[in-house]
């Protein structure tokens, strides 16, 4: 794709058609989005970070069902990163990203280059509580969610869109978007969307592709272990005994665990018992030097 920044639709290299607009600045994000408004029917928003898998795609498709038009943001977030995580390592496959979005019809991608999104001065911070502070994500990732909810928040200043399409899969950053959206009165309808999984029951995520061949083997242990840590709880067995039983079982299977907890679907407050409300299982862990995160409904 080179560096098109054009609200001109790229040259057409691609047989495919409708082509997406590119925009990399405000000022041609400003003109397509502009145009959309003007139209009747919804614009959806789907935020990406690209290394676009099945998981994003699933997205944008179900994007399509709700609006008429359907942006999507490619945009490594420097801020959501710690210095010693992947920031620089993360994969970074525009092309592929663009063909995918391309054949699924999408009619923009914004990818705004680091010093549009955070230029020279930058000095601002959305802060998430609530959600955002529930010793999930937040304990081992403290400077997470304040990134994100900023990037977010900007995207959806920049966009304006009505819907938002977030996975269930990063469930805790669904909370925390949604609740954000709302406290700052943003007018857009975040929507989750199910994870979608390998026929192994491994959630998909950008990161798999750091697991190396015997690692991918084990990793669907991961889900396998939330599903039966769902199923005792079902039962009536204590909560506190299956999440510790799940974590050991993973531990034997030579995962590091951060964490296997339940929580309330909504708040992520601590549950002793399912008349606390509806439950969501939530897992972090290490396998090698990937961290894998998943979570059900119980
Ligand atoms: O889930 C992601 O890919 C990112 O956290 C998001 C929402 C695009 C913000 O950078």
């Amino acid at each position: 794709m080179g560096n098109i920044d054009s609200y001109e639709r790229p040259p057409e290299r691609f047989t495919m058609p409708r082509q997406p607009i590119v925009a990399h600045t405000l000022t041609n994000l400003d003109r397509a989005t502009a145009r959309f408004r003007s139209e009747v029917g919804k614009i959806a928003l789907v935020t990406t970070m690209g290394a676009l898998h099945a998981g994003h795609l699933a997205l944008v498709r179900f994007a399509r069902t709700k609006a008429r038009r359907v942006i999507v943001s490619i945009f490594v977030n420097p801020t959501q990163f710690a210095p010693q995580e992947d920031f620089a390592s993360y994969p970074r496959t525009f092309e592929a990203d663009f063909a995918a979005l391309q054949a699924l019809g999408v009619d923009l991608v914004w990818a705004p280059a680091a010093e549009v999104m955070y230029p020279p001065g930058f000095a601002t911070r959305v802060t998430p509580e609530g959600p955002a502070v529930v010793a999930l994500e937040d304990k081992f990732r403290p400077h997470h969610f304040g990134g994100v909810a900023t990037v977010v928040a900007k995207l959806f200043t920049q966009v304006r869109p009505h819907i938002a399409i977030f996975g269930e899969k990063d469930y805790q950053q669904l909370k925390v978007v949604t609740r954000m959206a709302a406290d700052l009165d943003l007018r857009v309808n975040v929507i989750g969307v199910p994870t979608v999984r390998e026929p192994d029951g491994l959630a998909l995520s950008s990161r798999n592709v750091y697991l190396s061949g015997e690692e991918r083997a084990r990793a669907p242990t991961l889900h396998r272990v939330l599903k039966e840590c769902a199923a005792r709880i079902l039962n009536g067995k204590p909560i506190a005994a299956v999440t510790a039983d799940g974590a050991a079982e993973l531990e034997r299977t030579g995962f590091v665990v951060d964490y296997l907890a339940a929580r309330h679907a909504e708040t992520l407050a601590p549950v002793t018992s399912p008349r606390d409300g509806p439950i969501r299982l939530l897992v972090a862990a290490k396998l090698g030097r990937t961290r894998l995160i998943d979570n059900i409904a119980v």
